[in-house]
């Protein structure tokens, strides 16, 4: 589907948009006195999802032209088009087929003559074979001893999906099992990971989608190199077929890395590296969790595609959020979205959505090449609650700039404790209504005045108000909950994408980085004309090192 993108500013509904905003006045506190159907009207339901959006800065007029909009720039026609398979990911001329992932076996989708639907399954099946055998001790080291360790090796997608997903899903782990993960190419990185940890029951997952990505292919080199030297001794070719599987739709790469192609586990070029924890890449969390939670989190996952895929617009939660993000973003300035997980499990989730938000949507062309019509791209960033309260809450609740906020908690948490009697869960749920609260409605000159605070600090303890932010709540984070989480997060991005035109599907922005490093290496390491070839800055930064560096 290469049909030139929509301007979405050419459009009647972003016109009136434009007239809406210019005379907006966002009165929480009006609009909660004044509509009591208000929270009613604004909750939606998305499988297990709970989602309020009555403290967003939304009116009807906004909505029904953020509706407006999603239909005159085409957002269903290009979803049912990804579904089917059509090379929507126009760059590359792929298809965009992470929802084929989470289809049940029963299913089918035939792209380009084949069934996608029973090679998923196909695979799946041997993952989760490999991971019982793992989770069970049937598969053991070279020494005969059973793995206790599964150090997965990857970076973006290869890493943040199956890191979320593991913190995330910590209560349905499998006891003596751990996993742990290298991505980065410092070298601290491989080495505290490793530290500690005994080769002969540690297991290496070389987790690529291109199996060409440097900082992958050189930790994997030093932990081949760590795991040969703690077995020496043992045979080589059998170390390595015994501590090392790999993930990776480059199964001939695989092969030329050393490690048995029966120990590999593919995916497709229609699988985005950040659309991929729910394929092979997530072979650790199979093995953390076991299949049967991983079904349930693809399960998840699906739910959230069938809710994207059938819901009428109006009440289409991933639409709707992402619709909303518009609006924050071209009309209201926000440069910038918070996402706060009151659950400390899902302490990585924001590191996890900057990837797939900004990846996908930080472009400043579409489709078709032309230049994008607005901004693009919102800056996403988080912590969990509450730690984020004593950090950078402030700036959200009190500063110049309009940050959108994702609040996400749950009924029941995994470890419920007490305190003397007192709920502990319940407190950390009452901050997270205290904190939407406050943004939303604020606290007035007299409010403060009221408590008998000293007139020179009353402008200091005003808060304004009207900061929006987004209720989800779940009733635990599940597989399948934290699997509709992610779907729900993909769908608005792809939204957001369609709007601005953009190819949410690919990534150039992150080459030319990866070929100048590349070039600035023998630079560093003492090649004269590498190093004339350098920028003065970077002359003057590598001489910096050369002089301090011990040797
Ligand atoms: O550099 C960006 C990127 O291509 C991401 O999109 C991807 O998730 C990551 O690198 C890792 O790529 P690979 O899985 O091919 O090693």
């Amino acid at each position: 589907m290469t049909d030139a993108p929509v301007d979405p500013t050419s459009t009647p509904a972003w016109s009136r948009l434009t007239a809406l905003a210019a005379g907006f006045e966002p009165d929480l506190r009006r609009w909660f006195d004044e509509d009591p159907g208000r929270v009613e009207r604004l909750t939606y339901v998305a499988g297990d999802l709970h989602v309020d959006l009555s403290k967003a800065l939304l009116d009807d007029a906004v909505l029904a032209d953020l509706l407006a909009l999603a239909e005159e720039v085409g957002v269903a026609a290009r979803r049912d088009a990804m579904l089917r398979g059509e090379h929507i990911n126009v760059t590359e001329d792929r298809a965009v087929l992470h929802t084929a992932l989470r289809l049940p076996a029963d299913d089918s989708l035939t792209v380009d003559g084949q069934d996608v639907v029973a090679d998923v399954h196909e695979v799946l099946g041997r993952v989760y074979d490999f991971a019982e055998r793992v989770r069970s001790g049937a598969w053991t080291g070279v020494t005969g001893e059973r793995i206790r360790t599964v150090v997965n090796i990857g970076i973006g997608g290869s890493d943040l999906g199956p890191v979320m997903a593991y913190e995330a899903l910590a209560a349905y782990r499998q006891e003596g099992l751990e996993c742990r993960f290298i991505s980065n190419i410092d070298p601290t990185d491989a080495a505290t990971t490793l530290a500690g940890l005994d080769p002969a029951t540690t297991l290496f997952i070389v987790s690529s989608k291109t199996f060409g990505t440097l900082e992958t292919l050189t930790n994997a080199r030093l932990c081949k190199a760590w795991l040969l030297h703690g077995l020496a001794g043992h045979d080589e070719a059998e170390s390595v077929a015994k501590h090392f599987v790999a993930v990776s739709t480059a199964l001939d790469k695989v092969a030329d890395f050393g490690i048995d192609p029966a120990n590999a586990f593919g995916f497709w070029d229609w699988v985005g590296g950040r659309y991929s924890v729910d394929s092979a890449i997530g072979t650790s969390l199979v093995v953390a969790i076991g299949p049967e939670r991983f079904a349930e989190l693809l399960g998840g996952f699906h739910t959230m595609d069938e809710h994207f895929r059938t819901a009428e617009p109006a009440q289409n939660v991933p639409l709707l959020m992402g619709l909303l993000n518009v609006w924050y973003t071209n009309f209201l300035g926000a440069e910038s979205h918070a996402v706060l997980p009151y659950t400390q499990l899902l302490h990585r989730f924001p590191a996890y959505l900057q990837q797939l938000t900004m990846e996908s949507n930080g472009k400043g062309v579409r489709w078709d090449g032309s230049p994008v019509s607005t901004e693009t791209g919102e800056i996403f960033w988080g912590e969990p609650g509450t730690n984020g309260q004593h950090a950078f809450y402030q700036l959200i609740h009190q500063g110049t700039r309009l940050i959108p906020a994702d609040f996400i908690a749950v009924a029941n948490p995994p470890y419920p404790l007490e305190d003397g009697g007192t709920d502990v869960h319940e407190l950390f749920l009452a901050n997270f209504l205290a904190q939407t609260r406050a943004l939303a409605f604020g606290k007035t000159a007299d409010e403060v005045r009221a408590e008998g605070t000293a007139e020179a600090v009353v402008p200091a303890r005003v808060f304004t108000g009207n900061r929006p932010t987004t209720s989800i709540m779940a009733p635990a984070l599940t597989p399948s909950v934290l699997g509709q989480l992610v779907a729900l997060y993909e769908h608005l991005t792809f939204t957001q994408g369609v709007v601005w035109g953009i190819d949410s599907f690919d990534q150039w922005g992150v080459e030319l980085g990866k070929k100048l490093a590349q070039e600035v290496g023998p630079a560093i390491t003492g090649d004269a004309d590498a190093l004339a070839a350098q920028d003065a800055s970077t002359q003057a930064l590598i001489a910096y090192y050369q002089e301090h560096r011990r040797r």
